[in-house]
This record gives C-alpha cells, sequence and structure tokens, in this order.
C-alpha cells in the first residue's frame, strides 16, 4: 500500500495495563479506590502488580457473554478459540473458509498504540499487536463492485451463554464502507499488551477501528462479506436513532442521550481525567478525507 500510517503515540503515551485490565473498577468510580487509581498517575499506576487473568475484574462489552460489564471477564473462559477458522466470502476472488493459523502466516503482525474511545466516554491508549484488514481483504482479492466490508461473530450458544438470551438478533455484526476497511488504521487484532488477545476482548481475532467508537470493533470474528450494500449493524439495528452506521468519534455530534464533547482518559492523572474529545478521536489528519462532503449529522 502506498500509504504507511505514523504514529504519533508513544509508549510513554499506553494506559497502564493494570489499569485497562481494571478500567471497572475504575470508571465506577469505586469510591476511594477508583479515584485513587485514576489520582496516582502514571508511575504509581505503573508499580501496580498486574492482576493475574483469572481474577481480572473488567469492564468489557460483550453481549454474548452476558449484559453486566463484568460478565464477559466471568464467562469468557470456556470459549474455544482453537482451531478458529474465518470465512470470506461475496465479492471476493478467493472466497472460502480459512483457518486463523493459515491466514496469520500470511500477515505481517506489528505492534499499534491506539487510542481507544466507548461512547461511555471513557478512552484509553491501547497496544494492540494485529495486521492491517486491508492485507487480508487483498490476501481475498476485492473484486469490482463491492463496496462496503461486513463483519460476523461466532454465534456459538453452547459457550457464549447471552446468546441464549433475547435482545440482540444474533450473531453481533458489523460492517465498515470499503474504502475504511482499507485504510492503514483500520487493524485486525490478535493481541494486546504483547499477549495474546484475552477471551473478554474478543479472542482470538477482533477488529480495531481507532477513529470510530469502540462499539465498531467487533470481536471474535468468523465472517466477513463484501458485498455491494450497506451491512445491517448490531447497534444500529437495536436502537438506529443513537448508534449510526458510521459511528465516527465527533465531539460535535452529541449521542442523545449524553455529550461526546469530552472524555474520561483512564490513567490519565486527575487533572487531566476529563479532556476535550478530538475528531476522529485525533486521527482527523489520516481519516478525515473519507468523509470529504458527506453530512457527519446525518450521517452519524
Ligand atoms: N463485539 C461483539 N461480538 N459483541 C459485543 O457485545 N461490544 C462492542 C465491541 N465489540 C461487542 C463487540 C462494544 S459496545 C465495545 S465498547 C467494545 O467491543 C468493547 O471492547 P473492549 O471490551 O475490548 O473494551
Amino acid at each position: 500500500m502506498a500509504y504507511r500510517w505514523t504514529p504519533d503515540l508513544t509508549r510513554d503515551d499506553i494506559t497502564p495495563e493494570p489499569l485497562w485490565l481494571n478500567r471497572r473498577a475504575v470508571m465506577m468510580g469505586a469510591g476511594a479506590a477508583g479515584l485513587g487509581l485514576i489520582g496516582a498517575g502514571r508511575a504509581r499506576a505503573e508499580a501496580l502488580e498486574p492482576n493475574s487473568y483469572e481474577d481480572i475484574t473488567s469492564y468489557n462489552n460483550f453481549y454474548e457473554f452476558g449484559w453486566n460489564k463484568d460478565d464477559p471477564a466471568k464467562h469468557a473462559g470456556g470459549l474455544t478459540i482453537e482451531p478458529w477458522s474465518i470465512e470470506i466470502d461475496g465479492l471476493v476472488e478467493r472466497p472460502g473458509t480459512y483457518d486463523l493459523n493459515e491466514i496469520l502466516a500470511e500477515m505481517t503482525i506489528e505492534e499499534r498504540i491506539y487510542r481507544f474511545r466507548c461512547v461511555e466516554a471513557w478512552s484509553m491508549v491501547v497496544p494492540w499487536n494485529g495486521f492491517e484488514l486491508a492485507d487480508l481483504l487483498n490476501f481475498a482479492g476485492v473484486r469490482e463492485g463491492a463496496k462496503y466490508v461486513a463483519f460476523e461473530t461466532l454465534h456459538r450458544p453452547a459457550e457464549m451463554p447471552g446468546q441464549k438470551g433475547g435482545g440482540i438478533e444474533w450473531p453481533y455484526r458489523e460492517g465498515l464502507r470499503l474504502d475504511e476497511a482499507m485504510h492503514p488504521l483500520a487493524l485486525m487484532a490478535t493481541g494486546l499488551y504483547g499477549k495474546p488477545m484475552p477471551r473478554q476482548n474478543g479472542a482470538p481475532i477482533r477488529l480495531v477501528v481507532p477513529w470510530k467508537y469502540g462499539f465498531k470493533s467487533i470481536k471474535s470474528i468468523v465472517k466477513i462479506t463484501l458485498t455491494d450494500t450497506q451491512p445491517q449493524t448490531t447497534w444500529n439495528m437495536l436502537q438506529p436513532g443513537e448508534y449510526g452506521f458510521y459511528a465516527n468519534v465527533n465531539p460535535e455530534v452529541d449521542h442523545p442521550r449524553w455529550s461526546q464533547a469530552r472524555e474520561r482518559v483512564i490513567g490519565g492523572g486527575l487533572f487531566a481525567a476529563k479532556k476535550r474529545t478530538l475528531m476522529f478521536n485525533g486521527y482527523e489528519k489520516e481519516v478525515a478525507s473519507l468523509y470529504d462532503g458527506m453530512d457527519l449529522e446525518t450521517f452519524y
């Protein structure tokens, strides 16, 4: 690809791992404990002992494992992630069901330090390991006429107890416009903090689109379809008035129930705790041109 992305974040910007893992406690405020973590700043946070993966109290959205933020950490342990395959179909030259190891052997895995911003107004800086989604799409060969990429998560109620319940029409699904998907910032992530992806974060492979809200970052992907029509996305199906197809981080367009103008940077220190949200999550230079001429209040 002609354009290679140049990172603007460094290791010093990374949210310390214990805070990433324990953001439930941090965001709940947990009284003094929560504030203590936020106020401690980077140096002290780094001195904290990382929790074991078993007893992490984390703050995840992964509704296949339940509606509460601590459900994924509690219930994702039984998910079988090996073997894992991804079906790639639709407008591609080489449709098929590929074993993940076969895909990984073809990809260049690198570490990317990205801002990660949730609708709920918290943000972090996370070191992801993965490869560019564009490389995977090129591996499958995008055919003429393809305009969108649709993604689906595993549907396996026996291992994903949340799928036994109602609310969401499974599988969880997401979509990107093809030019967004081909952008070098869009990452297929297989790990974080230099370790394999924890199950509650979307093992063994998930999407990370750093200029969009976290809900676009679909976890545990098993299917990718190239299509000429805009695909349905889970949150848009559930609450179209609140969650659009684009879901670009945009401080000027509020979520109907809360402002998106400011965010709490977890681990950013007490006085830096709330900061102004940046357009496209700080990736305006890289991605604004994708939306030239579009009214971003209409296409939110
Ligand atoms: N992917 C699937 N399959 N199921 C989900 O419920 N939740 C989304 C997204 N990806 C979700 C998903 C939402 S709402 C958010 S905010 C992010 O995952 C959270 O990612 P994290 O747990 O790694 O922070």
